[in-house]
C-alpha cells in the first residue's frame, strides 16, 4: 500500500504540542518507530503551542508518559530520540508567530539535515484549524506548489499536513475546512486522520475479505441478514466533559460519524481495482455515497440517543454524565448512539447495518458482527438444545481488545441423539503472529512520512459521513428527550436500542 517502503527524511512540526495527544500518543508512537528502526535516518520533531517552555522543559514534559506508553522503553534509546525533539512557543492562529517558527524550522532542517520535507500535525482545538492552516500557507512554508505537474516527481521535497478529528461539526463546517485545506495544500498532501484505520485488525478486514476466495461469494444480501458494528467503552468522558458536551461532541458525531462509518465502508465496499490508496478510497467513498440519509420523520425509527446515569463499572461507582466536570447538568448530549444505516446498492439492498457506540458501557469492545441468514431448511428443528430457533452463522471481527476473528456455526453436542449447539472457531491475532499489534498512531505517522494516504480519509469521505448523520442530529436538536439519562453506567445502553432491533426480530450481540 505504501508509496515508498521507507519513510522519507523530514521534520515533523506538531501544533498543539503541549496537549494530551502529543504526550500520550504522538511522541510514544514516533519513539516506538525509532526503536523499531523505521524512522528515517534524518528526522526531527518540533513541538509548538502557546505555553512558554524551553526545549528541556518540553522534553521533561514528554518523558513520563513515553516511559509508560511506549512498547519498549529504554533510557539509552530515549536519550537518542529525545535529542531530536525541540519546542517553539507561539500562537499558531497569529501570523506573527510564524516568523520565529519559520526561522526555527530552517535551523532544525539545517542541524538535522531534514531538507525541505515538512510534516505538519494539527493537534489543536478545531476552532484553531482555519487560521493555523492559512498561516502555514501565508508563511510560504508550503513550497511544493502544484506537485502533480512537477517534472521530477520522485525527488521533489514535500510538505504534508495531518488533520486530527473532529473534522468539522456538521456538513458545512467539514466542507469549509476542506476548502481551507485545498487553498493551501494539494489533496495528495492532506492526511485526515482516523486512528481506527491504523488499527491492525481494521486493516486485516481488507485482507480477510479480499485475500480469501471463500468469503466474497457470500458477502452480500443473498446470504447476510444484517451487520452490527459496535464500539463500546467502559470509560465515561474522562475529564473531557468540556469538549464532549460541546456542539461538536456526542457519540453520533465523535464515534459514529468519526470512526464507525469507516468500518462500515470497509465491510461493505466492492473489491478495489488495486491496493493503491486512491482505488481503496474510491470504493469506500462509493459506499458512503450510497448510504441513505434519514428523512425527517424517520429518525426516531432508525436512531436511538442515550445518556448514562449513575452506575457501577468494575466495582467502581460512576457518576451520571450530567455530574461530570464541564458538562451541563441539563445536557441533552448523547453518550450513546445507535443508528440503523442502509446502503442503497445492489449488494446491500435490504441489509441493515446497525451501528452503535457508547461510553460507560458494560464491556470494552470494538467489533463487527456479520450475521448470516439461517439455514433455509431447518432439519434439526425438533432436536435443537438451547435456543428455540437455530441462529444463523456469525463472523465476528474483533477489533479490540482480544484482536481476532471468530466464526460461529452449529455443532453436534457429543453423545447419542442429535443435540446441536453453536460452537466457535477462533483466530487470535496475538497468539497466531506472536506479536502485539503496532499502535495505530505509529502506523499512521509512518504512512504519512512515506506518502501513503490509504489509511486516511479523503475529502469526499469526510463530507459524506456528515451528510449521513446530520438529519438525525437535526432531529435530536429539534426534539429534546425528556427521558435522559436513559441507561445506567455499566450496562449495554438504553432499552430503546434493544427495541429498535427487536422491532426487526433481531438483537444486539452483547457478549
Ligand atoms: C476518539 C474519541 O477518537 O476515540 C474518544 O474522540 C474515544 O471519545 C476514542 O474514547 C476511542 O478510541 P479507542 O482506540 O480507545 O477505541
Amino acid at each position: 500500500m505504501a508509496a515508498n517502503d521507507m519513510a522519507d527524511d523530514g521534520l515533523i512540526v506538531i501544533f498543539g504540542a503541549s496537549g494530551d495527544l502529543t504526550k500520550r500518543k504522538l511522541i510514544p508512537a514516533l519513539y516506538d518507530l525509532f526503536v523499531e528502526g523505521m524512522m528515517p535516518e534524518r528526522f526531527a520533531v518540533l513541538g509548538s503551542s502557546r505555553s512558554e517552555m524551553s526545549d528541556e522543559a518540553f522534553r521533561e514534559h514528554l518523558t513520563p508518559m513515553a516511559r509508560k506508553s511506549a512498547h519498549a522503553f529504554d533510557d539509552a534509546s530515549w536519550a537518542r530520540f529525545i535529542e531530536r525533539v525541540r519546542y517553539q512557543p507561539g500562537d499558531s492562529t497569529r501570523s506573527e508567530a510564524f516568523g520565529p517558527l519559520k526561522k526555527r524550522i530552517g535551523e532544525m532542517a539545517q542541524a538535522y539535515g531534514t531538507g525541505e520535507n515538512l510534516l505538519f500535525y494539527l493537534s489543536l482545538a478545531p476552532h484553531l484549524y482555519d487560521d493555523t492552516i492559512n498561516n502555514i500557507g501565508a508563511a510560504g512554508l508550503v513550497t511544493e506548489g502544484k506537485a502533480w505537474c512537477s517534472l521530477n516527481r520522485l525527488n521533489r521535497p514535500w510538505q504534508r499536513i495531518i488533520v486530527e478529528k473532529p473534522f468539522g461539526h456538521d456538513p458545512d463546517s467539514a466542507a469549509h475546512l476542506n476548502r481551507v485545506l485545498g487553498r493551501n495544500f494539494e489533496e495528495e498532501s492532506v492526511y485526515r486522520i482516523d486512528h481506527y484505520l491504523g488499527k491492525e485488525t481494521v486493516q486485516n478486514m481488507l485482507v480477510f475479505r479480499f485475500a480469501n476466495a471463500i468469503f466474497e461469494p457470500v458477502w452480500n444480501r443473498n446470504y447476510i441478514d444484517h451487520i452490527q458494528v459496535t464500539a463500546a467503552e467502559t470509560v465515561g468522558v474522562e475529564g473531557r466533559g468540556g469538549y464532549y458536551d460541546s456542539p461538536g461532541g456526542g457519540a453520533m458525531r465523535d464515534m459514529i460519524q468519526g470512526h464507525l462509518l469507516q468500518l462500515l465502508a470497509l465491510v461493505a465496499m466492492e473489491p478495489p481495482v488495486s491496493m493503491r490508496a486512491d482505488d481503496i478510497r474510491l470504493e469506500k467513498g462509493k459506499v458512503l455515497l450510497a448510504a441513505r440519509a434519514a428523512r425527517d420523520d424517520e429518525s426516531p425509527l432508525i436512531a436511538v440517543k442515550g445518556q448514562y446515569g449513575p452506575g457501577r463499572i468494575d466495582g467502581v461507582d460512576i457518576p451520571a454524565y450530567r455530574r461530570e466536570k464541564g458538562v451541563d447538568p441539563e445536557s441533552q448530549n448523547d453518550t450513546y448512539a445507535a443508528f440503523d444505516v442502509r446502503i442503497d446498492n445492489w449488494r446491500w439492498e435490504g441489509v441493515p447495518f446497525y451501528l452503535r457506540s457508547g461510553k460507560a458501557m458494560a464491556r470494552k469492545t470494538t467489533e463487527v458482527v456479520i450475521n448470516f441468514r439461517r439455514a433455509p431448511h431447518r432439519l434439526f428443528r425438533s432436536t435443537v438444545s438451547g435456543p428455540r430457533i437455530t441462529p444463523g452463522n456469525q463472523i465476528i471481527l474483533n477489533i479490540q481488545p482480544n484482536e481476532g476473528i471468530r466464526l460461529r456455526f452449529q455443532g453436534k453436542v457429543p453423545g447419542s441423539g442429535m443435540s446441536i449447539r453453536p460452537v466457535v472457531m477462533d483466530f487470535d491475532f496475538c497468539q497466531q503472529f506472536k506479536a502485539r499489534p503496532r499502535e495505530a498512531y505509529s502506523t499512521l505517522l509512518l504512512d504519512a512520512m512515506r506518502g501513503d494516504q490509504t489509511l486516511f480519509k479523503n475529502r469526499e469521505e469526510t463530507e459524506s459521513a456528515w451528510r449521513i448523520v446530520q438529519p438525525v442530529l437535526d432531529y435530536w436538536t429539534a426534539h429534546p428527550s425528556d427521558d435522559l439519562p436513559n441507561y445506567a453506567a455499566g450496562t449495554w445502553g438504553p432499552a430503546d436500542a434493544d427495541r429498535m432491533l427487536a422491532h426487526h426480530g433481531r438483537e444486539w450481540h452483547n457478549e
